[in-house]
């Protein structure tokens, strides 16, 4: 059995009364997880949706509480800290993590960053030795799963695409995944929902179809060894 978190981060919702309105990252990431509980039914599944429900932004207070000793916090303190210490949790017992985010202004949402700067947080998952030199910082989770779902309305933000220079949001969270404790790393690309065309629905079906697949060799190990291949060698941009 394993646990399985789901963290979306688009504010809009996946089902609006006007569906052009649906969120295409939290549709795709549903894809996903659809595939995964039709295989895994009894599997662990944590959900967090960062986008309406945004985690607190971290403070001065916070950061004096993070460096305060465990035995030497006030319960004011170790209250500050509570949520931090349960999106920690979360991450900690999740073998497989999926990430859906749009693209705003180049980056991930503010909500999602702020679910970042809740759980990289030194001596938990990471530490920190002067002695290492110029890498002092040494991520303390390891084996885990990460899939990135992605929406963004231009497109050719992969290595070599036109819009190279300004992709900061995949390449930020491939930074950040190994503070998750992410070994491995799908990632699945939709784009051109600004331009609505037919670009834009080939890319949908395409980014659905990945998550599908990813999904069903990740929750049916049986079958990694005919799909591997072609997974893993697939680009994640279409
Ligand atoms: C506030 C905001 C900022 C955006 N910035 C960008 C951007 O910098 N580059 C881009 O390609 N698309 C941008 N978009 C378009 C979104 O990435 C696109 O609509 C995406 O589908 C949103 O994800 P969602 O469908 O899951 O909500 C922006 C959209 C919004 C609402």
């Amino acid at each position: 059995m394993s646990s399985l978190l789901h963290i979306d981060s688009s504010v809009r919702a996946a089902n609006n009364p006007n569906p052009d309105h649906d969120s295409i990252s939290k549709t795709i990431a549903l894809r996903f997880i659809d595939t995964w509980k039709r295989n895994q039914p009894a599997d662990e599944y944590i959900y967090r949706d960062v986008g309406m429900n945004p985690p607190d932004f971290i403070t001065q207070d916070w950061i004096d509480a993070v460096f305060t000793p465990d035995e030497k916090r006030t319960p004011a303190q170790k209250e500050r800290l509570s949520l931090s210490d349960k999106l920690i949790a979360e991450v900690s017992a999740a073998d497989v993590i999926l990430i859906s985010s749009p693209m705003y202004n180049y980056g991930m949402p503010a909500q999602l960053k702020a679910w970042f700067d809740q759980i990289v947080r030194i001596n938990k998952t990471f530490d920190f030795d002067l002695s290492r030199g110029d890498f002092p910082l040494k991520p303390l989770l390891s084996g885990k799963t990460l899939i990135i779902v992605t929406s963004s309305g231009e497109f050719g933000f992969e290595k070599g695409g036109i819009r190279e220079d300004s992709s900061h949001l995949t390449p930020h969270l491939q930074t950040l995944s190994k503070y998750l404790g992410a070994d491995t790393v799908y990632e699945i690309a939709s784009e051109y929902q600004e331009f609505g065309d037919e670009r834009h629905r080939i890319s949908v079906a395409n980014a659905k179809n990945r998550a599908e697949i990813i999904a069903s060799e990740l929750s049916i190990p049986t079958r990694a060894s005919t799909l591997k291949d072609e997974v893993l060698n697939v680009r994640s941009y279409y």
